[in-house]
C-alpha cells in the first residue's frame, strides 16, 4: 500500500530515513559491526571483484572507492552481462561479491556461477533473502530495505550502500588499516545520517522546482568526481528510466575530452559536488560549462553554495556530511529530481514503459 503517497516511488524515497536507521541497527551491536562468521578474512585476500547490473552496479562503483580508500583493498567492478562472457581470470585469493535487489537478475546469477570454484568465496548483498543469488552464495548479506515496488530502485540503492560501507569498514579494521576508534567515529556519523536525510527531504521544493525546468530539456548532463561520479551515473539512469529524458553522466574531469561539445543553453548540467577535497576541481569544470551558456544545477552543501558564486542557475543545498557518507545523502536529489521530472512529463512513475522490476532473462 502507498501509505497516502501518490506513488510507491515517492513512499520509498520518503521512508529512507527510517529504513536506513533500521538497516544500520540490524548490523550493529554498540560499536561492533556484526557480520556472519562465514565471511572470508579480508586480511587474507588480494582482491575484491564486484559484479551487478543497473543501479546495483552503481552501488558497486561507489563501494570501490570505499574498499580502496578505507581498506586498501584492490577492487574491480564490472557489469554482469560483460563479465560473464569475458570470462576474466579469477584467482583463489579473490572475493567475488554480487549485488542485487531482487536476487534473481539472470546476468548477475550467471556471473556468480562462473566464479564458483574459482574465487576464495562468493558473497552477495541482496534485498530478497530467499532469492537464487542469496541461496547460491557462500554468504548472503541482506540489505534490510523491505519490499521495493517501484521499478526505479531508490531505498534499495541506499540500503545497498549502507551494507557495502559497513563491509568496507569491517574489512578496513580486519586488514589493520583502521583503528577501532576511527571505526567508532564513522559509525557515529552513520547513526546521524537518517537525521540529515530528513533535513534533505525538507529541501524537496527546491528539487521539484529545478526538476520542472529540467523536464523541459531534451538532453541532460550529470557531472561528478570521486564518490560523486557513480552518483551522477545513478542520477542519469533514474532520470532516463522514469521521465524518458535523455540523460548522460560523466566524471567531471572527462568533460573536456568530448561531452563539452554538447553544452549550450538548452542542456541543463546537474553537478553533484559537496565541498570536499575535489570541490575546487569540479567548480572549475562547472565554470567551463557556464562560460558556454550551460545552465548549471548545483547540488552541494552550504559551504559549496557560497564558494560556487552567483552565476549558478539553480542550487540545491544539502546538509554537510562526512565525505565518506556523501553518496548516501546525494542519492536523494538523484531520486527526487527524476521523480519530479517524471511527474512534470506525466509518465507512469512506478511502471515505466519497457521495464520490469526484475530482469530474469538476459
Ligand atoms: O534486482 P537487481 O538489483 O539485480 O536489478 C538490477 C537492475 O535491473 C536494476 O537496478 C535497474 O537498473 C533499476 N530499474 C534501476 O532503477
Amino acid at each position: 500500500d502507498k501509505a497516502g503517497y501518490k506513488h510507491f516511488m515517492a513512499k520509498e524515497i520518503a521512508e529512507q530515513p527510517t529504513v536506513l536507521a533500521d538497516a544500520l541497527r540490524a548490523y550493529l551491536d554498540g560499536n561492533t559491526i556484526v557480520l556472519p562468521d562465514t565471511l572470508p578474512d579480508f586480511a587474507k585476500i588480494d582482491r575484491l571483484t564486484m559484479v551487478a547490473c543497473g543501479t546495483a552496479f552503481y552501488a558497486c562503483l561507489t563501494a570501490k572507492y570505499w574498499f580502496e580508500q578505507l581498506a586498501q583493498l584492490p577492487v574491480e567492478v564490472d557489469i554482469a552481462s560483460e563479465f560473464r562472457y569475458r570470462e576474466p581470470p579469477i584467482t583463489a585469493r579473490t572475493v567475488a561479491l554480487f549485488v542485487s535487489q531482487s536476487g534473481e537478475t539472470a546476468d548477475t546469477l550467471a556471473a556468480l556461477r562462473y566464479c564458483k570454484g574459482k574465487a576464495d568465496s562468493i558473497v552477495s548483498v541482496v534485498n530478497v533473502a530467499e532469492s537464487s543469488i542469496a541461496r547460491e552464495s557462500d554468504v548472503a548479506l541482506p540489505i534490510h530495505a523491505g519490499v521495493e515496488v517501484g521499478v526505479a530502485s531508490t531505498k534499495a540503492f541506499t540500503c545497498q550502500l549502507n551494507t557495502l560501507l559497513l563491509l568496507a569498514l569491517h574489512a578496513a579494521v580486519q586488514r589493520g588499516v583502521m583503528s577501532h576508534d576511527e571505526l567508532a567515529d564513522k559509525l557515529g556519523e552513520l547513526r546521524a545520517l537518517p537525521g540529515l536525510f530528513n533535513v534533505a527531504l525538507d529541501r524537496d521544493p527546491t528539487m521539484a522546482d529545478a526538476a520542472h525546468k529540467i523536464a523541459e530539456a531534451r538532453d541532460v548532463l550529470f557531472l561528478g568526481r570521486g564518490l560523486m561520479y557513480p552518483l551522477a551515473l545513478e542520477g542519469a539512469l533514474k532520470l532516463k528510466e522514469i521521465s524518458y529524458i535523455h540523460a548522460e553522466a560523466y566524471a567531471s574531469g572527462e568533460l573536456k575530452h568530448g561531452p563539452i561539445a554538447l553544452i549550450d543553453k538548452n542542456v541543463p548540467v546537474i553537478v553533484m559536488a559537496p565541498r570536499d577535497a575535489l570541490f575546487e576541481k569540479t567548480v572549475s569544470n562547472m565554470q567551463e560549462v557556464m562560460a558556454r551558456g550551460g545552465k548549471v544545477c548545483l547540488i552541494t552543501d552550504a559551504a559549496g553554495a557560497e564558494a560556487a558564486g552567483a552565476d549558478v542557475w539553480r542550487t540545491v543545498i544539502l546538509p554537510a556530511v562526512d565525505p565518506i557518507l556523501s553518496p548516501l545523502l546525494y542519492a536523494l536529489p538523484a531520486q527526487l529530481i527524476a521523480y519530479h521530472a517524471a511527474i512534470a512529463k506525466g509518465t507512469d512513475v512506478d511502471q515505466p514503459r519497457n521495464l520490469a522490476k526484475s530482469v530474469t532473462v538476459e
